[in-house]
């Protein structure tokens, strides 16, 4: 431990090794790599895809990737990409923080499916899950070759080993991993327990800032790649790979997290949301909430995310003769919430840290009773600091459809539209 580091800059051209001299000079596939190593590309977009989206890196490694034996099925209780199991409600959805496990369980075990859309075979849409474990992956790697990997902790550390070299995550951080790259998930704490996305679509990116100018929100700057760091091993590991909505399993007869030298944007990130730089109204009205957004998974429509990555980080709230909070809302893209900490200041309760709720398109939510009266009596000549929360949304333009497994959870809150029912008629039409 200790031992990691790491190179800042989103999407930079990363050029890192961990023996000198690991990285050619002067071009990627020499006739013989430095050290022995093997030259192999990782390619996070199509060859031809634009200069300012492409994605890949030239690893050089003990091992190519394609050492390994047969891949075999690997059945999975909990974690899937039916998104089709049971017809999808229209009701608001909202769930209790679903539980730690019982039996040992790693990152992989511990998978539990509660929505998605889209599918991994048509790059389109997400999942989205909890990880719930309480021990570090042994012997064993993986890799999701549907999908980009948004992992967000909400309670214990994670030690992240990767293809590229090692992140360190704690809640209020996340780590992103590109489509592909091998892993194992050690845990720093008896527990651990978040949210993972898997982006079937488009690599997240971060978004335009328009008028906004160039910096605020995500700064690239504050997204750390690992530096290389390779292990040679040898023994009876297994490779578990995500593919086409199902685990598989293989023999591996040594860590395929071998790579010595590594350059490319094809990498992943780790990010502080604390490092956030929140925007908002300093006149009136509450302005809509994509200005919260971290990374953006862009569809083939401009401005119709795949799935964007918002985060409700601490703030100030200082617009004058405004309605606070979140409004009421029906909109088009559909959206999944989780919490990391503290509370959401559009609700008084039942949304707790590792539980998540989910308002589909067209579903009308908002700010509950309570939050209703208190914020419509605040004095809005004073300015109001939001501390202690860490709110997130996966909003996707996709309908987001629970699993089976999660509406039949016990989980799953069946009062949870009782929070806008004491919402009382104001109406009048003798007073203006
Ligand atoms: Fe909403």
């Amino acid at each position: 431990m200790g031992a990691e580091r790491y190179q800042s800059g989103f999407g930079n051209e990363h050029a890192t090794e961990a023996l000198p001299g690991a990285l050619p000079v002067g071009q990627n596939s020499p006739q013989r790599a430095p050290y022995g190593l093997y030259a192999e590309q990782l390619s996070g977009t199509a060859f031809t895809a634009p200069r300012h989206a492409n994605r890949r890196s030239w690893l050089y490694r003990i091992r190519p990737a394609a050492m390994h034996k047969t891949f075999v099925p690997l059945p999975h209780p909990h974690f899937h990409n039916r998104f089709d199991e049971v017809a999808t409600p229209p009701n608001q959805l909202r769930w209790s923080p679903f539980p730690l496990p019982q039996a040992p369980a790693d990152f992989v075990d511990g998978l539990y499916t509660v929505a998605g859309n889209g599918n991994a075979a048509m790059q389109t849409g997400c999942g989205l899950h909890i990880y719930a474990c309480n021990r570090s992956m042994q012997g064993r790697f993986f890799y999701d070759a549907d999908a980009e990997l948004v992992i967000v902790p909400q309670q214990g550390r994670l030690r992240i080993a990767t293809e590229l070299g090692v992140l360190e995550i704690e809640p209020q951080q996340i780590a992103l991993i590109p489509r592909g790259v091998r892993l194992r998930v050690e845990l720093l704490d008896a527990t651990a327990r978040g949210y993972l996305c898997e982006n079937f679509g488009a690599p997240f990116r971060l978004p335009d800032l328009g008028p906004i100018g160039s910096n605020c929100l995500a700064n690239p700057r504050d997204f750390q790649a690992p530096c290389a760091a390779y292990e040679d091993l040898e023994g009876n590991f297994e490779l578990i790979a995500k593919f086409q909505g199902h685990l598989w399993r293989a023999a591996i007869d040594h860590s395929p997290l071998d790579v010595v030298g590594w350059h490319g944007n094809c990498a992943p990130y780790r990010y502080d949301l604390r490092r956030f730089n929140t925007i908002g109204s300093i006149s009136y009205d509450h302005p809509d909430p994509s200005i919260f957004t971290v990374l953006t998974s862009p569809s083939d429509t401009s401005g119709t995310a795949n799935v964007d990555f918002v985060i409700f980080p601490p703030r100030w709230l200082v617009a004058e003769n405004t309605f606070r909070p979140p409004w009421f809302h029906r909109n088009v893209m559909s959206e999944f919430m989780g919490l990391v900490h503290g509370e959401y200041d559009a609700k008084a309760g039942g949304f707790a840290p590792g539980g998540a709720s989910l308002h589909n398109c067209m579903s009308g939510h908002g700010p509950d009773a309570a939050s209703f009266e208190k914020a419509s009596a605040i004095d809005t000549s004073k300015p109001q600091h939001v501390t202690d929360t860490m709110a997130f949304m996966f909003e996707s333009r996709y309908v987001i459809h629970p699993a089976r497994q999660a509406l039949e959870s016990p989980q799953l809150q069946g009062d949870y539209q009782e929070c806008w029912a004491g919402l009382r008629k104001h109406f009048d039409p003798r007073k203006p």
